[in-house]
């Protein structure tokens, strides 16, 4: 446990509070700062578009891959971002008239992921303007956030968790030394991941609080509805997946046969499931609050459910 790990939730929202204060940052002014996307460069490190993985494809293809999956990120996070700001907003009733620092904490949050969402807006539209037409992001968020939302408290937290510590991982990737990526979409990662640190920390302080409301019934049940909504997640990776493979073959400007289709798609899979499952799902700090809060029984259900998504 780190020194910030062991200061009382009340501490902890305040740390929160002076950290949002002091990274926040300007959409135009700092992230964009008036650059355009240029299609010489990648939009998504090697290790996260999995590039290895597209083993039939050119350099330059795989280039124009990580471009499609860049501007699927900003579709995705504008997508989950959706619901985790409802689900802030919800949460931010219980501190009415109880900690305000912990209620500033939750405004800032949901404020912060009103920001992120309208910057993914912008890059999608961004990247829309140096890519081929004909790429689709066909889901609605409002319509994913109604039906996340059906979901427990618990099971909505823990998939928020998962979420916000994969934001981390992105970041690392990205500043690795991977040369040809696009330095506004290094600044996206890197801007995006500022903020996510304290969402994390809230997301923890939060997901612990309610869990001790529960009782064993309730917390086994929402273990339930957490694989059920990773698995309505992977719906929407295979979904995305499949549009993504089709706007690639019918943009790349060459014959693609049936079988590379098929192969094309299936690592655009194998890349978006690493991006918005695996990476936080592994992360050694949800594994360390997740297993705080279950029995080893509920652990290995989610482990089994999780691999099943390989
Ligand atoms: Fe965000
Ligand atoms: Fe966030």
């Amino acid at each position: 446990m780190n020194a910030i790990e062991m200061l009382p939730s009340s501490a902890r929202y305040a740390r929160v509070v002076q950290a949002s204060k002091r990274v926040r940052w300007d959409i135009d002014k700092d992230v964009i700062r008036g650059r355009g996307f240029d299609a010489g460069h990648k939009f998504l490190p090697d290790g996260l578009s999995l590039a290895d993985t597209f083993t039939t494809l050119s350099a330059d293809e795989k280039r124009f891959v990580s471009q499609i999956q860049g501007r699927t990120y900003a579709n995705i996070f504008g997508l989950v971002e959706r619901f985790i700001n409802a689900k802030v907003l919800e949460l931010s009733q219980d501190h009415w008239f109880g900690d305000q620092v912990a209620l500033e904490a939750l405004i800032r949050f949901s404020d912060e992921e009103l920001k992120h969402q309208a910057l993914f807006r912008r890059i999608d539209a961004m990247a829309g303007e140096v890519l081929p037409d004909g790429y689709r992001f066909d889901v609605d968020p409002n319509d994913i956030a109604r039906a996340v939302l059906g979901k427990s408290t618990w099971a909505v937290l823990a998939l928020t968790l998962d979420i916000e510590l994969f934001t981390q991982l992105h970041y690392r990737q990205s500043i690795d030394a991977d040369t040809g990526l696009s330095d506004l979409f290094k600044d996206v990662f890197l801007y995006h991941w500022k903020e996510e640190s304290q969402h994390a920390i809230l997301d923890e302080l939060e997901w612990v609080r309610h869990d001790a409301e529960l009782t064993a019934e309730q917390r086994d049940r929402a273990v339930g509805e957490f694989i059920e909504l990773v698995v309505a997640v992977d719906g929407i990776l295979k979904a995305q997946a499949k549009a993504d493979a089709g706007y690639f073959t019918s943009s790349c400007g060459r014959v693609v046969d049936e079988a590379e289709a098929r192969a094309i798609e299936a690592a655009f899979l194998k890349a978006y499931r690493w991006q918005y499952i695996h990476s936080g799902a592994q992360h050694p700090h949800f594994g360390k609050v997740l297993s705080g809060l279950i029995t080893d029984k509920q652990g290995r259900r989610i482990q089994a459910a999780l691999a099943t998504l390989q």
